[in-house]
């Protein structure tokens, strides 16, 4: 037996990224345009990282809460106060090391052996990784895609559900289709939810990314207090924060000594000097996120603009999130597509076949970065679309 093959099957079953893939291919070549993962052009700023070296300055470099520091919780308890509309004591929350951690920890407190858990296909990779490697069965359901536009199918949903289907879990606004579910959407869900006795996983890491209003529809708008909804989320794209692994639960309190537990024996809590790193952002970052916002609402803007303009790519500009995911004519292989693209054009794309059934033939463009290079990116990308 091979070394590889004596580890657990279900690790070596594990996928390999099929963004990160891409990534390492072009990774550092002079004069890339990185729009291949999910982050911005800026560094975190400065309020936020002196918060952080200030606490290591003062010593804070001790073991420390499991749940999160008291001030983190609150301050995330009145983050949800002031952009959501809604009071959540600080039981509700815990902080984890990344939104993906947060995803990690919430599937652990939920799955047994055969579990499934339902969710929407195109999708971010890891979603379905994560459910993997925990013993869950991930069964995708496809968004629909018309005219450029997505959508979803109840139907669809209801239909995938088993005896065996422990959650939903949805991501709204999504990365990467942009799709954006409407209160009604959510109502819906929560009632299907609530219909088969279901918990939903909700990762809304995007919803402050949302161009059609100030903030995406949230579960938190149609959900009552005892229904069984975990939220996932992160520091990362708001306060442009993705290298510092630092993300958070929002979960029902009667859950909180497992949620603690789990984080005890994975991490065993965050770094505290980050987590004054992560106060910061929440008590002083409203400016910023704006900006980054504004941002994101022009490039979106510029990029989808030109490419429309070429009559070759099919895309309607995302309601929510930070992407383009363009079908291009021409394109019958994105993962080809995407070595390609960053050969001739220098443009990092990620390939669709990285997101699951239904993406296929798309690639992914992330729109954080500043107009003036999101500019330059979109003509390299027409002047290749149109020589296709
Ligand atoms: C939908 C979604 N959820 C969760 C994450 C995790 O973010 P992080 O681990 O950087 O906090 C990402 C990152 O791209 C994402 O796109």
């Amino acid at each position: 037996m091979s070394i590889v093959n004596s580890l657990s099957p279900r690790a070596v079953s594990a996928p390999e990224s099929g963004i990160v893939e891409v990534v390492n291919y072009a990774r550092g070549r002079e004069g890339l345009l990185p729009l291949w993962v999910g982050e911005g052009d800026l560094p975190s700023p400065e309020f936020i990282n002196k918060a952080a070296m200030d606490a290591l300055a003062g010593g804070e470099t001790f073991y420390t809460y499991q749940r999160g520091i008291p001030e983190l919780r609150q301050a995330l308890s009145d983050y949800y106060a002031r952009h959501f509309g809604i009071t959540l004591p600080v039981e509700h929350f815990y902080v984890t090391g990344s939104g993906m951690q947060a995803i990690q920890i919430a599937v652990q407190a939920l799955t047994s052996p055969g579990d499934e858990f339902v969710y929407l296909t195109p999708s971010w990779p890891n979603i379905a990784a994560a459910l993997e490697i925990a013993g869950a069965r991930s069964v995708g359901v496809q968004l629909q895609f018309e005219g450029g536009k997505w959508d979803v199918d109840l139907g669809r949903i209801e239909a995938a559900i088993t005896s065996k289907t422990k959650a939903l879990f949805v991501n709204t606004p999504s990365n990467p289709t942009g799709w954006t579910a409407t209160r009604e959407d959510l109502a819906a869900i929560l009632a299907l939810a609530r219909k088969h006795d279901l918990w939903i996983l909700a990762d809304e890491i995007y919803a402050r990314y949302y161009f059609a209003g100030d903030r995406a529809p949230s579960f938190l708008d149609v959900m009552d207090g005892d229904d069984k909804v975990m939220f996932v989320n992160s520091f990362s794209k708001n306060w442009s924060m993705t290298g510092w692994r630092v993300g958070w639960i929002v979960a029902p309190p009667q859950t909180g000594q497992v949620l603690e537990n789990l984080i005890q024996y994975s991490t065993s809590g965050v770094a505290q000097f980050m987590q004054r790193g992560a106060l910061a952002a929440l008590n002083e970052g409203d400016a910023f996120v704006q900006s980054n916002i504004d941002k994101a609402r022009q490039s979106r803007d510029i990029l989808c603009d030109a490419l429309i303009s070429t009559n070759r790519v099919q895309t309607l500009k995302p309601d929510g999130a930070l992407y383009a995911f363009l079908k291009i004519d021409g394109v019958t292989d994105s993962r080809r597509a995407a070595i390609d693209i960053v050969d001739k054009t220098g443009v990092g794309l990620a390939p669709g076949t990285a997101f699951g059934p239904g993406g296929e033939l798309f690639m992914r463009a992330c729109f954080l970065r500043n107009p003036a290079q999101i500019r330059t990116a979109a003509e390299r990308l027409c002047d290749y679309i149109l020589k296709l």
